[in-house]
């Protein structure tokens, strides 16, 4: 049992996310979302990155931190002396999971903050930061913090308030990187040129207003959280944790960078999106839920215990022979990446180009088909005829499905 008071289970449509190529290897991307087009919108963006050679990705060591706030605490330039004089003695008494230790993680470092102006008056913050290795690390985090605490306590003279993890996890980043020839973005309507130089536009809106920049960075979520959804990961610690990021001097921006590079004759669109990732491939729901273990799998990140299916065969062997690929909590967290700098790249594409309703409309006016009955081929066909007169109702597509169907009668 996942949770408490259960009456039923809620399911959400688990797509795949096509055309993914991250640090050389091909991936499929399991994405679980009930918002139309962003499936098909980040393939789309992640086939224009192939034509760039794919995603170029990276992470730090997977280290979260868990907070202890001190209270009144007598003297806290003291204090802090005493804590970091005493560094060992409180990162073995944060040391409470030997299987962590085991596999090289747990409790590495610590921080002291002084908090003052506070409503509450001042504080002392003590950060410890824990390796959790393939672990979304919450469960390590918040123990860790509890088994300080008494001695932080004693050591402070003060009185031990929360003991949790942070999720503004920004020890934990992971990056994606892309460098796209203009010409990819070359359609009809637009040069590439333009395409470029308007996604650099658009970039710089989001990074110098909030306003849009909230916009921007709850596209990049549509693909971060469908698989962070999708492999049974925790997307409201993700979502704090990028959110709080994003405004890390001080201005709510945009998570990523784009800009346009080279001169006018071999101009690229150069993309990147960091932000912190507290993944887990182990724990949880990762491995309880099958769909989430699935979704692992496909990923070829489940490879404990289990035959690898066809794709991981592949994966594994690649993996082994680039030597630089991440396994486990890591690599997760640079597809999710990945993910985001390619959900990203195909909304402002559409943005700067024929607007976001055009895909949305033409989806829009399937559903209206499908409500109106019309099955296989017709659908496409009503569909089609619907967004060409802009008249995207039900009725319309009742009506052209009876023509249809009378046509097809004959006389
Ligand atoms: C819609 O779910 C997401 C977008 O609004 C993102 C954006 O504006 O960049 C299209």
């Amino acid at each position: 049992m996942m949770i408490e008071n259960v009456v039923g289970r809620f399911a959400l449509p688990l797509g795949i996310g096509a055309n993914f190529q991250i640090n050389g290897q091909d991936y499929l991307v399991p994405m679980a979302i009930e918002e139309p087009s962003v499936v098909a919108a980040v393939s789309s963006g992640a086939l224009l990155a192939r034509s760039g050679g794919g995603f170029s990705t990276s992470s730090t060591d997977p280290v979260m931190i868990a907070q202890v706030q001190l209270l009144d605490v007598p003297d806290a330039a003291k204090a802090e002396s005493a804590i970091l004089a005493a560094k060992d003695q409180i990162l073995g008494a944060a040391d409470t999971s030997p299987t962590l230790t085991r596999l090289g993680g747990g409790p590495k470092e610590i921080e002291v903050r002084q908090l003052t102006g506070t409503p509450a008056g001042p504080m002392l913050i003590v950060h410890l930061l824990i390796d959790c290795q393939d672990a979304m690390g919450a469960n390590a985090a918040n123990t860790a913090a509890e088994a300080a605490a008494p001695l932080l306590e004693r050591l402070s003279g003060g009185r031990a308030g929360l003991r949790i993890l942070s999720n503004l996890s920004d020890r934990r980043r992971a990056w994606a990187e892309v460098e796209i020839p203009a010409d990819a973005f070359r359609s009809n309507a637009f040069s590439g040129s333009e395409v470029i130089h308007g996604i650099a536009e658009a970039n710089a809106f989001a990074y110098a207003d909030p306003y849009r920049a909230a916009t921007h960075n709850k596209g990049i979520f549509n693909g971060v959280d469908a698989v962070l959804l999708a492999t049974g990961n925790d997307w409201r610690a993700v979502e704090a944790g990028a959110h709080a990021w994003a405004a890390r001097d001080g201005q709510y921006r945009a998570l990523t960078d784009w800009h346009v590079r080279g001169r006018a004759d071999s101009e690229s669109l150069y993309g990147r999106l960091e932000l912190p990732i507290a993944v887990g491939t182990v724990g949880g729901a990762t491995r309880s839920h099958p769909s989430a273990r699935l979704a692992l799998r496909i990923l070829g990140l489940d490879l404990q215990g289990e035959a690898p299916i066809e794709s991981e065969k592949g994966r594994s062997q690649a993996n082994g022979d680039a030597g630089e690929c991440q396994q486990g909590a890591r690599a997760l967290s640079e597809i999710v990446a990945a993910v985001g700098l390619a959900q990203n790249l195909a909304a402002l594409r559409a943005l700067v180009t024929t607007g976001i309703q055009h895909g949305h409309m033409r989806l829009h006016a399937r559903q209206m088909a499908a409500s109106a009955g019309a099955v296989g081929d017709a659908v496409e066909h009503i569909a089609g005829q619907m967004v060409a007169e802009g008249n995207i109702r039900v009725e319309r597509a009742k009506e052209l499905l009876q023509e249809k169907n009378g046509r097809l009668a004959g006389p």
